[in-house]
């Protein structure tokens, strides 16, 4: 600014002012308005500032607060402090489990293998999955696909060798990834050499199979003359004839799996010598195969009928198996093997069991053992096979597995696997983020189906096209039995054989018709994808105390909606998961707190602090707010 310009602006300065104060008064009249002035300027920012502070405490006092209520009822499940508070992977872990056959090939011959899962952990660690279930990889006639077992210490060709399983294992050690390996101690193959053996009595194997003669006094031929009425999970008779032998032996599956006999304490040696030759490998744990079928009763009654039984349903649901499954003494044999296990932990190093039995709640319990001596816990299947899926049928799910569950108990959940239809099929596409939710979420371990983190599809195929034998049993109901559907091969991008194996190869199952829009390629690009909403979940309990212990309050059960609190002593706050698991609605959880903040909404569109009077909520919505203590 130059001079003449200052002086300019201090005379118009003047000239306004005495505009402003009436012209060319006294000094003094001047002072006095301008001392009125500012006072009327004084009040004015008085009153300004005391409507703004009204409005701020009106604001805030009328404001719902975050905060725990004392009054909130309900029963309460916490961690005993008498305990173990030191958790070990399995219990703080996501299980995954991998289907060998339909993961990831690596030579191009259509079919999973050992290399082709190594290549693929790193999507293992994005969705922050700790441990992988594999089902069997054992040498094998894969009649049942790896659970008839032809030799327990050989890696079948088709998967690789032990040169493979070795280079798997480091790499998943270096991953901080643990394996647990499917042990399938009832059957075997009938290729098994021990097998072989006993059909032709010798290297002492004679009894190594259950073996038993054809009725007496029965009119048919001999090959006709079973035993007793027992029919096989795969329908047909549990037993069949052996020319050789002259006598039947008995499969509680296929043929092709004749059952071990545990009444004979070679072979429960046997069973040992197995387990102990893979943990000395350095696997991490075992899930023990079709655990109630290991003894029946040795009088060989027959089952008496199950008058609920309707037609369309597989055949061995007609007969109630009480000679046949948990049958003594089955406990005692799972306290044994559990010893030959708890003989290799170390604290560097814990060991892990558990069992797969589709059971009563009450039968299922006794797979924790007295003291937690059999398995560290049974699955639990009941989320897999609820009926009624509706926020009133999981949460009473959940509550008679925890009000029944011994003291030290931990929970878990298992909402697929390699026998049952996919998540999709069975509660449909809008559900599948609860489900997963749902999984992850409650207290205790989670088990993952691998493809259900991108939502795989049930895929139909069709029986000229059916591989898995449960359906080329029955084909009459080969729809409802056959367990192809949920294991096709892998989406991991859009390429051809959506990147499962080379292009060109056909793979062992048909891919997915949608792999194109449905990969693991394309969803980790969106991060509003299943994928992403897996590894949020996995992300979220693995980062806070609630999540990792089981501190578990159930809070509203409807038949829309499931919401629970989770919360751990060493926590700052406290988490509430609400699940809608039926049509548009909405819920009041005022109970809980007066407003909680969103930390996951499924949609990935909610966020802020919301009340909790009226929460509306999507069909299939998740949300999880944080409580404050
Ligand atoms: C278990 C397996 C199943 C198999 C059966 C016989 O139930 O999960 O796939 O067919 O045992 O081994």
């Amino acid at each position: 600014m130059t001079k003449k310009s200052f002086a300019d602006g201090v005379r118009a300065g003047h000239r306004l002012q005495r505009a402003l104060l009436g012209g060319e008064y006294s000094a003094e009249t001047r002072a006095a308005r301008t001392r009125r002035m500012n006072c009327w300027i004084y009040f004015v920012l008085f009153i300004l500032t005391a409507v703004s502070v009204v409005i701020i405490i009106v604001t805030y006092s009328t404001r719902p607060a975050n905060k725990l209520k004392t009054t909130l009822a309900g029963r309460k499940y916490d961690w005993p402090a008498t305990c173990d508070q030191r958790l070990q992977w399995w219990q703080t872990g996501i299980i995954y489990q991998i289907y060998p056959r339909s993961f990831q090939d690596s030579n191009g011959d259509g079919v999973g293998d050992l290399r082709g899962i190594m290549q693929r952990l790193d999507h293992l660690k994005f969705i922050g999955v700790q441990t992988v279930w594999l089902s069997p990889v054992y040498k094998s006639p894969m009649k049942d696909f790896g659970y008839d077992v032809s030799d327990y210490y050989q890696i079948d060709p088709l998967f690789g060798n032990l040169r493979d399983f070795d280079a798997m294992l480091k790499a998943m050690g270096e991953k901080d990834i643990k394996l647990v390996m499917d042990f399938v101690p009832n059957h075997t193959s009938d290729l098994n050499q021990w097998f072989i053996d006993s059909v032709n009595r010798e290297n002492g194997k004679d009894d190594w199979y259950m073996w038993a003669d054809p009725k007496a006094n029965s009119v048919l031929p001999a090959n006709e003359s079973y035993p007793n009425n027992w029919i096989s999970v795969f329908s047909g008779s549990m037993w069949n004839y052996n020319t050789k032998r002259s006598q039947f032996y008995l499969h509680q599956f296929l043929k092709e799996q004749p059952d071990l006999n545990y009444t004979n304490p070679e072979v429960v040696q046997a069973s040992y010598d197995v387990i102990s030759f893979w943990l000395n490998k350095g696997v991490d744990g075992f899930r023990i195969d079709a655990i109630k079928h290991v003894f029946e009763n040795p009088l060989l009654p027959d089952e008496v009928r199950n008058p609920n039984f309707k037609p369309g349903e597989p055949p061995y649901s007609s007969l109630i198996h009480n000679e046949t499954t948990d049958y003594p003494p089955l406990h005692q044999l799972c306290k044994d093997w559990r010893k030959v296990i708890d003989k290799f932990s170390t604290s560097q190093k814990p060991r892990f069991a558990v069992g797969e039995a589709y059971n009563p709640i009450r039968e299922i319990m006794k797979y924790y053992g007295t003291n937690g001596d059999e398995f560290h816990f049974p699955f639990n299947f009941f989320l897999l096979t609820l009926g009624d899926f509706t926020g009133t049928g999981v949460n009473k799910t959940v509550e008679d597995w925890m009000s029944h569950a011994p003291r030290c108990g931990w929970p878990n959940w298992v909402v697929g696997n390699h026998d049952n239809n996919r998540i999709s099929k069975r509660r449909g596409n809008a559900y599948v983020r609860a489900v997963n939710a749902i999984n992850l979420l409650l207290p205790g371990t989670p088990t993952t189906y691998y493809g259900e983190e991108i939502n795989m599809q049930h895929v139909d195929i069709d029986l000229s096209e059916a591989k898995d034998p449960f359906a080329l049993q029955n084909p009459d109901i080969y729809k409802t039995v056959g367990r192809d559907p949920e294991r096709t091969p892998m989406q991991w991008n859009r390429s051809a054989n959506a990147g499962f194996t080379n292009a060109g190869v056909k793979p062992w199952l048909p891919v997915a018709s949608d792999y194109q829009t449905r990969n693991v390629a394309a969803q980790r690009a969106d991060t509003h994808s299943d994928l992403w909403w897996y590894r949020s979940l996995a992300n979220l309990r693995s980062s806070h105390d609630s999540f990792k212990y089981p501190g578990y309050q159930a809070i509203k059960a409807t038949k829309d909606v499931f919401a629970f609190l989770r919360f751990h002593r060493t926590d700052t706050y406290n988490y509430l998961v609400v699940t809608n698991l039926g049509q548009k609605t909405s819920v009041d959880l005022s109970a809980v707190s007066d407003a909680g903040d969103i930390v996951l909404s499924s949609t990935f569109k909610r966020v802020g602090t919301v009340g909790l009077a009226a929460i509306d909520l999507d069909v299939g919505e998740v949300l999880v707010f944080r409580i404050n203590k």
